[in-house]
């Protein structure tokens, strides 16, 4: 695996963004420069599609148009910085990609995952190399969470975050040869020893 598209995933909380960064400085230590992006967003198009997902009441968009807003921002994420990057020969580590849809989407508010998976394979037809699901009990996420979130997602409640750990493991279970699940509830030292091992096992 020589320029690695690698993924994040996880519940809302689970500490994806600073194991993010916690990796990327370690293929900074490589003397890789690693593109380092998230979805919703990742592109100038990407986050503007973001701000129409993240802003407003929660019933604003019903759940076929959510999953065709986050497959539009991810076909420009795509194309606009992913791809370049890939092709550049930079490693790739983003926060979230399709899989959330597939959770969220997906599993998580009704049987649509057969919608999810079919616009996947038309618009977007790639997967990561390689993804970590961070693994934590939802009620443990919720009382880290210092600041209050201030956006459509915010008031999901616990039920729905429960609904998505227990997807997100499915999937884990679907996609065992690119999907290594890694304990969450652990420090951010640790969670970022395990990630880094994997790395060494699978990218060395
Ligand atoms: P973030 O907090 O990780 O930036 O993501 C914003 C919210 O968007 C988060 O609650 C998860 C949700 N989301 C989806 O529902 N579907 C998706 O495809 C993605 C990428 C995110």
């Amino acid at each position: 695996m020589s320029t690695p598209f690698i993924t994040f995933e996880g519940i809302d909380g689970a500490g994806k963004s600073t194991q993010v960064q916690s990796l990327a400085r370690l293929f900074r230590k490589m003397n890789r420069d690693p593109l380092v992006t998230r979805e919703p967003g990742g592109s100038a198009g990407a986050e503007d599609i973001r701000r129409l997902l993240v802003a407003g009441d929660q019933g604003r968009w019903s759940v076929e148009t959510e999953i065709l807003l986050f497959t539009a921002a991810r076909r420009d994420h795509l194309e606009r910085s992913i791809q370049p990057a890939l092709k550049a020969g930079r490693t790739v580590i983003s926060d979230r990609f399709a899989d959330s849809t597939r959770v969220y989407q997906g599993a998580a508010r009704a049987s649509t995952r057969r919608v999810v998976d079919r616009l996947h394979s038309l618009m977007i037809g790639r997967e990561p190399d390689l993804t970590f699901i961070i693994d934590l009990d939802p009620a443990i996420a919720l009382s880290r969470r210092r600041v209050p979130r201030a956006d459509r997602f915010e008031n999901m409640g616990l039920d729905f975050q429960k609904a998505v750990r227990t997807g997100f493991l499915a999937l884990a279970e679907e996609f065992p040869d690119r999907c290594v699940v890694v304990n969450g509830d652990d420090s951010p030292e640790k969670v970022a020893t395990d990630v880094s091992d994997v790395i060494g096992e699978r990218c060395p």
